[in-house]
Formats: C-alpha cells, sequence, structure tokens
C-alpha cells in the first residue's frame, strides 16, 4: 500500500502540491496545486464535464460569495457545525468526537465543555462590517444550484428528470484539516443535482451510483481499492433520507476506507426550503397548491480527493531492465503530459528542428512536454515519474525515413511510427 507520505513528498517534488503559505511557516488545511497538479485536475474536471453531457443535463458556474440567507433556508447556519472542545490551558480545539480522553492530546491540560461550532467561513460584502453585509464563502457548490433552479426552468423549460452540474470551489473552516489534500479548509466539488418526480427517486438514486462508480473504474481505479457504503439512519446529514458513500482504499483509516463521493436523496428538503410556495405542475415550477417539490439526487466528489486517489491508486515501483523506477500509472485522459519528445541529441541541429517539428504538430493536440537533457533512460523515467504514457524520440533513422520511435510507459515496448501518423495514434488511444 502506498503511504500518503510518499504520495506527498512526490506531489512536492515533481510539482504537483505544495503546502499553502508555505514560505511564511503555511497555513494549515490550505494547498497550492502546481503546473502538474493543475494539470491532472483539468483533465479529472474535463472527464467528470465529459460524463454531464447529455441533453438534459444543464451546467452551472454559481458565485462562491453567497447571501447569508441563502445558508439560513439551507439549514447550514444551524446545523452545518461540528462539535468542539477547547483546552483551558493551550486554547487548542479538537473535534469532540476524535477526544478519547478527558485531557488534552497536546498539552494535558484540562478540556472545556463540548459545544457546536459552525465551519462555515463567514465574511462581510462592502465597506460595512455590520450584521446586514455578512455573507458566507459557500461551504458546498449544492445550494447554488438549488437557488437557480427557477431560473434554469425559466430559461430552458425542461421536462423532469432533468439535472444541474457545477464544478467550483467550496470552503469549510475543518477544525482538524489532515491527510494532505483529503480534507482541506479550501477545496473543490463536482456536485450534480438530479431533479425528479418524487416516485422516481430510489431508482434515480441506484442509477447514479451506479453511474458514478463506473466512472471511476473507467479510468483506471482499481475494482479492489473501491466500494459503497451506504448510511445508517443516525449518520444522515439532515436533508437527506438515504445516502451511500463510494469509498476508496486512501490508507487512512483502520480498514483503510474512507470517503471519496459521497450520493445522496436529497428529497424535497432544498427546494422547499428556498421556494416554499412553490410546486412543479404540468411541466412548469410556479407558485401553486397543487402538483409535487421534485426529488433530488445529488453525486458530490471532492476533486481534490479525486485527485488524491488517482494519484495513490497510480503509483507504483517496478523494475526495467535491473533498474528501479517510480512509474505513476495514470489514465492516459488524466496523465498531466501526454507526451513528451526528446531529440536523441540536442548538439545536431537537424536532429533538434525535426523534434521541434513533432512537438508543434502534437501541440496542436495534446499536452506535450520537450525533454533534451540527460541520456535517454534518464528522461524516460522522469516522464514515468510524473505519469506521461508515450515518449517519442527523434533520432537518425527520423531524418533518413521520417520515423520515430514511440515508448509506452507501462509496458516500455518502442516501436517506429511514421511522423505523419503519430498524432492519430495517440488520438486513438485516447477515445
Ligand atoms: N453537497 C453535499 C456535500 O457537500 P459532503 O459529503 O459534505 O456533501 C461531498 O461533501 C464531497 O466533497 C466529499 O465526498 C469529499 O469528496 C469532498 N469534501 C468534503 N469536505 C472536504 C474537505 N474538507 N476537503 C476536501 N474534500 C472535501
Amino acid at each position: 500500500m502506498t503511504s500518503l507520505e510518499t504520495i506527498v513528498s512526490l506531489a512536492k517534488r515533481k510539482g504537483f502540491v505544495f503546502p499553502g503559505s508555505d514560505i511564511y511557516g503555511g497555513l494549515a488545511g490550505t494547498w497550492d496545486y502546481g503546473p502538474l497538479g493543475v494539470l491532472l485536475k483539468e483533465n479529472i474536471k474535463r472527464e467528470w464535464w465529459k460524463s454531464m453531457r447529455k441533453p438534459h443535463i444543464f451546467p452551472l458556474d454559481s458565485a462562491i460569495i453567497s447571501s447569508a440567507k441563502v445558508w439560513q433556508s439551507s439549514g447550514h447556519t444551524d446545523h452545518f457545525t461540528d462539535p468542539l472542545v477547547e483546552c483551558k490551558k493551550c486554547k487548542r480545539r479538537f473535534r469532540t468526537d476524535h477526544i478519547e480522553d478527558t485531557k488534552c492530546p497536546e498539552c494535558g491540560g484540562a478540556l472545556g465543555e463540548s459545544r457546536q461550532f459552525n465551519m462555515m467561513f463567514k465574511t462581510h460584502a462592502g465597506a460595512i462590517e455590520d450584521e446586514s453585509a455578512v455573507a458566507y464563502l459557500r461551504p458546498e457548490t449544492a445550494q447554488g444550484i438549488f437557488i437557480n433552479f427557477k431560473n434554469v426552468v425559466d430559461a430552458f423549460h425542461p421536462k423532469l428528470a432533468f439535472g444541474i452540474a457545477q464544478i467550483g470551489k467550496a470552503f469549510r473552516n475543518e477544525i482538524t484539516p489532515r491527510n494532505f489534500v483529503f480534507r482541506s479548509r479550501e477545496f473543490e466539488q463536482m456536485e450534480l443535482e438530479y431533479f425528479c418526480d418524487p416516485k422516481d427517486a430510489d431508482q434515480y438514486f441506484g442509477e447514479i451510483r451506479a453511474m458514478r462508480m463506473q466512472w471511476f473504474l473507467n479510468l483506471g481505479i482499481k475494482k479492489e481499492n473501491l466500494r459503497f457504503r451506504d448510511y445508517a439512519g443516525d449518520e444522515l446529514a439532515h436533508y437527506s433520507k438515504a445516502t451511500t458513500d463510494i469509498e476508496y482504499r486512501f490508507g487512512l483509516s483502520q480498514d483503510g476506507f474512507s470517503e471519496l463521493e459521497g450520493v445522496a436523496n436529497r428529497t424535497d428538503f432544498d427546494l422547499k426550503n428556498h421556494f416554499p410556495e412553490y410546486h412543479w405542475t404540468g411541466d412548469d415550477f410556479i407558485k401553486s397548491d397543487a402538483g409535487f417539490v421534485p426529488n433530488v439526487i445529488e453525486p458530490s466528489v471532492g476533486v481534490d480527493r479525486a485527485f488524491l486517489a488517482f494519484m495513490i491508486d497510480a503509483y507504483d515501483e517496478d523494475e526495467l531492465a535491473g533498474d528501479k523506477r517510480v512509474v505513476l500509472r495514470l489514465h492516459p485522459r488524466l496523465a498531466p503530459i501526454t507526451v513528451a519528445v526528446f531529440p536523441l541529441v540536442s548538439n545536431k541541429e537537424h536532429i533538434t528542428e525535426k523534434a521541434k517539428e513533432v512537438f508543434d504538430v502534437l501541440s496542436r493536440e495534446f499536452m506535450v512536454r520537450w525533454d533534451d537533457i540527460g541520456n535517454i533512460g534518464k528522461r524516460y523515467r522522469r516522464q514515468d515519474e510524473i505519469g506521461t504514457p508515450w515518449c517519442v524520440t527523434i533520432d537518425y533513422q527520423t531524418l533518413e525515413d521520417g520515423t520515430v520511435t514511440v515508448r509506452d510507459r507501462d509496458t516500455a515496448k518502442q516501436e517506429r511510427v511514421a511522423i505523419s501518423e503519430v498524432a492519430a495514434l495517440f488520438r486513438e488511444k485516447l477515445i
């Protein structure tokens, strides 16, 4: 099992993720994504959007800063809390449910009474810092979807069932952010709210659960590292009738599995709260006593948590021709760099020129990296470690017959391919 330390160290060394505010001593629960992290995250998000490309799913990008009224109506002001105890001596705070003793785990001081702590980040919109200007950074993207439900209905007149999908940042003042990007204070969510007739809710719940599990499997996560876990009644959030987690074997808990994504049946809770007088009547959402309030099935996953699962699952160490190597076996569609281009030698003008031509052609379609430093073996290792699925080498033979060497990350096999066919080869492999 790959340890979290191994991933954290690779992530920093290779430019995937750096600790937030690092040069000033850090800020707990925040992380900065470096160049390769950005590319991997973008690819995860693109794959998610691709899975949402359906005629009855509408994309949305709602504001992060939102009115206090949104969170009063949604129940977050009252319920989005964690039980917390404070040490009377060192003033550190801990989640009550993480404490096994009556003493502070840091300094041994006495702990105070447990109280509820709201996890939303509060701010003020505008120049006046009074109660009327209170606003919040959203703790989930979902509410942005609910408050725009009527806008989408009025603009597109969709029939039930239909979905509204959103990717965006969410903020939670976690008392104990931990385990790298698994639990942080600023993170990104990919959420779909799927609105349906209440009588169809159980059916869609089952279908969406299965669809989301398949998404991870299609992107290469090993089956044995994923499982479903249904919530018991007393675990359910205030808005949910049924919830199933898709769990991944992150190796952070006793049996290794922790939540990767949640799929919840949120019933009519959110629409009822935001639009108390509205009902679905005929094919419209209008002020009326007749009709029903659509129910909502919500698959919700953290981009950062998915990022971590893909990194852990892809990490491997093996031996090639007697040489140890680290290899990230990321799905080619997720790999930050799709192709690396190597001129065999950097001091031969014709080879460099030809390699630049190949680089330019491939860059039109793929994320390509240029590397002309060190021997070819070292260049392969560097790309293996960041998960690049293919390396293309331009050598003396290229100048004679217009072919290049294409080397595969996983098998280390090499084949000669005509320059005119190389883009088509990758395009086909990426389907
Ligand atoms: N709208 C429903 C909702 O927000 P959640 O279970 O609180 O439900 C959904 O969050 C997903 O967001 C989680 O499954 C996880 O992937 C991600 N997530 C939640 N809190 C997180 C945190 N502090 N850091 C990173 N990811 C987080």
